[in-house]
């Protein structure tokens, strides 16, 4: 038996191989929806909790895994975990997301920030990636994430979630050299720490830059590819070898630009189909998606159908099965198990055997 053999689906096909049939995960699929999740969080309430005691933190990544057997097994944990190790004080509230006690607004904030010293500031993160490689073996691939310099920037501005993205577009076009530094020494330090995920047993990475469909595509241009770049050459120096996906939500208007990102992976959402989505990307780029996650709530057929013509319409290479976006907390868990049925007794072709 060759060495690929061993290497799990979902790694290979991030690196291009053709396999069998199209790997499968869903983004958020430890969480909510799930009842084993609801229960644990009733002992753990504090997500800060649920995130950094490493025993509770395996258990979550493990409950999708366990009930499902997807191809990859994502870190439970949240883009704004490394901050803290920044200087940036943060919790994330029940049912609101990330809260930065002290947003960053000034300049001198922005000269006080530390640099990430990962081994000391994230120890909890080696602990859980080594335990679900340990757990998972060969059987599936670990993920590792993280969040993208303009959306980190975005949270750690506005201090908290935004719709209108108000006070870091202020900053953005009325004082851009201030901005330009935080998302420099923000894109310096998820470098550090994707190589440290890496390192700690991560086979893939991908990076949330949620909020940069926010932007026009010359402000995408200006405040979130240059650093998503960064990033990903950074990186790829040292660990050229790991493949590395990239997700904008509400990317239709921006998927050429993340071509040009340096991730191997582009996320596709579902507002653009996959096969329009594959031309404008070009032939080297492998892709992932992109089902609405609405999709879930049909019946077994629809849910099949659609399954069907997402991959047909990827064709046969570079295609991580995945939905758009993350799995909604009111989703039947009968019908995420219906979904990774189908989708592992599909072949390359998108034909059910
Ligand atoms: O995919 C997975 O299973 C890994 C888990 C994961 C979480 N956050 C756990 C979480 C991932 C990949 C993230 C990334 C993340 N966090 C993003 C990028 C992904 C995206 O949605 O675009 C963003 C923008 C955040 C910030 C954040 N954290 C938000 C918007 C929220 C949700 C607020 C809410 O309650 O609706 C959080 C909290 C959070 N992070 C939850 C989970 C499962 C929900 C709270 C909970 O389950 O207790």
């Amino acid at each position: 038996m060759g060495v690929s053999s061993t290497t799990p689906h979902l790694l290979r096909a991030a690196r291009g191989e053709v396999v069998d049939r199209p790997p499968v995960w869903m983004m958020r699929q430890a969480g909510r929806y799930m009842k084993a999740y609801r229960d644990l969080r009733e002992k753990y309430p504090s997500f800060r909790d649920r995130s950094e005691i490493p025993e509770v933190a395996i258990e979550v990544s493990l409950q999708p895994w366990r009930a499902f057997q997807p191809d990859g097994v994502i870190l439970f944990s949240d883009i704004v975990t490394p901050l803290p190790g920044l200087g940036i004080e943060m919790d994330i509230a029940e049912g609101k997301g990330p809260v930065i006690f002290s947003p960053i607004r000034t300049q001198e904030q922005i000269d006080r920030l530390r640099p990430l010293e990962p081994e000391a500031d994230l120890p909890f993160i080696k602990t859980i990636l080594q335990a679900l490689r340990q757990e998972v073996g060969n059987k599936s691939t670990v993920l590792g994430f993280v969040g993208a310099p303009w959306t980190l920037a975005a949270y750690a501005v506005e201090g908290k979630g935004s719709k209108t993205y108000s006070v870091i577009k202020n900053m953005a076009f009325s004082d851009p050299t201030t901005l330009h530094q935080l998302l420099a020494k923000l894109a310096d330090a998820i470098a550090v720490y994707m190589r440290y995920q890496i390192d700690c047993g991560a086979q893939v990475v991908q990076m949330f830059d949620s909020w940069a469909g926010q932007l026009s595509p010359q402000d995408y241009d200006t405040f979130a590819l240059p650093y998503q770049q960064r990033v990903f050459q950074q990186v790829k120096q040292t660990h050229p070898d790991t493949p590395l996906i990239l997700l904008v939500s509400g990317s239709a208007g921006v998927l050429e630009r993340m071509a040009i990102s340096g991730a191997d992976v582009v996320t596709v959402d579902w507002a653009v189909d996959m096969a329009e989505a594959r031309a404008r990307l070009g032939k080297h780029v492998k892709v992932q998606g992109n089902l609405d996650p609405g999709v879930l709530f049909g019946s077994k057929q629809f849910i099949r159908d659609r399954i069907l013509d997402t991959v047909r319409k990827a064709g046969n290479w570079g295609h991580i099965l995945n939905l758009g976006h993350g799995v909604l907390p009111e989703t039947p868990e009968e019908n995420v198990a219906f979904f990774f049925e189908t989708a592992k007794q599909l072949d390359a072709a998108g034909v059910g055997r």
